[in-house]
């Protein structure tokens, strides 16, 4: 195996140009699969609301709900730093419960680091979770968690504005000891310029290239979640599809006799059934 990826790993891509990988993961056999393919860090997303729990969005997760999935993740994880998200309302009623429930995260799953968005809202939050010793993702642009507040899901940052704050905050969190930053669905423009203006690592998800990595959500790019496409992914294959397929060719071989066959099954001395037809019951 190869040295473990971690924070300092994060801002030497930053200085070298090397870019950054990352994928969400929610489950013990993703996690290993991501890692042994080479990944640089794993996210437990709370995209875990809409693409595991079918929920509207990502508001519904709780602290619980990540916990139970950051420790499989975790536990399928051997070099790829796991990130994990802190959910909503989970760091908006006070410091002391900020770092509670981050250490909470890192004490109860074993992961490495938290994420959280926001900026100058959170900074006193983010300060606070790093001087307990944790390292801390920072999240711009769309924060998904305020989907309520931006009726919808839709880029930031377009109007002058807008691209101001996320700059602003950027900074703040780079000043409060952020080791990177996630920008969601900012204009690859505005994403570039930020980019260029930090020391820490920007990890892009809708935009743009420039930005110092790229994370994505794993459901979006195996096609296993279906209910909608964001603009901003890729998708690399069609599991869904398979998946769907691979059911009805079972249910067909139930019905037709085909499955299961006696290799799919196990044998019995003649005697053991001589037996049994013999009792009188
Ligand atoms: O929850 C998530 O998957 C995320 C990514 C969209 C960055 O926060």
């Amino acid at each position: 195996m190869k040295d473990k990826f971690t924070v300092a790993n994060f801002l030497e891509c930053k200085k070298t140009g090397k870019k950054i990988t990352m994928l969400t993961a929610y489950d013990y056999p993703t996690a290993k699969i991501v890692d042994e393919a080479g990944i640089d860090a794993i996210l437990v997303g709370d995209s875990l609301g809409m693409v595991v729990l079918g929920y509207e969005d990502t508001t519904r997760v709780t602290m619980d709900d990540m916990v139970h999935h950051a420790k499989a993740v975790v536990r399928g994880t051997k070099r790829a730093m796991v990130v994990v998200d802190m959910p909503f309302l989970s760091y908006h009623q006070g410091i002391y419960e900020s770092v509670r429930n981050a250490g909470r995260l890192v004490s109860e799953t074993g992961c490495k680091s938290v994420k959280l968005e926001g900026g100058e809202e959170v900074i006193e939050d983010v300060k606070a979770i790093i001087r307990a010793g944790i390292p801390v993702m920072g999240h711009l642009g769309y924060t998904p968690q305020s989907v309520n507040i931006f009726g919808g899901h839709k880029a930031q940052g377009k109007t002058i504005e807008t691209a101001k704050k996320i700059y602003k905050d950027a900074l703040l969190l780079q000043e409060a000891g952020a080791f990177a930053v996630v920008l969601e669905c900012v204009p690859y423009k505005v994403a570039e310029f930020i980019t260029g203006k930090l020391d820490i690592p920007t990890i892009g998800i809708g935009s743009g290239a420039k930005c110092d990595g790229q994370v994505l959500v794993m459901h979006d790019i195996i096609g296993m979640f279906r209910d909608f496409t964001s603009r901003h992914t890729k998708r690399y294959m069609d599991m869904g599809s398979a998946l769907e397929s691979s059911v009805k060719s079972y249910i067909s071989d139930v019905m037709e006799g085909s499955f299961p066959t006696e290799k799919n099954s196990f044998t019995v001395e003649d005697e053991v059934i001589e037996a049994l037809e013999k009792l009188k019951l």
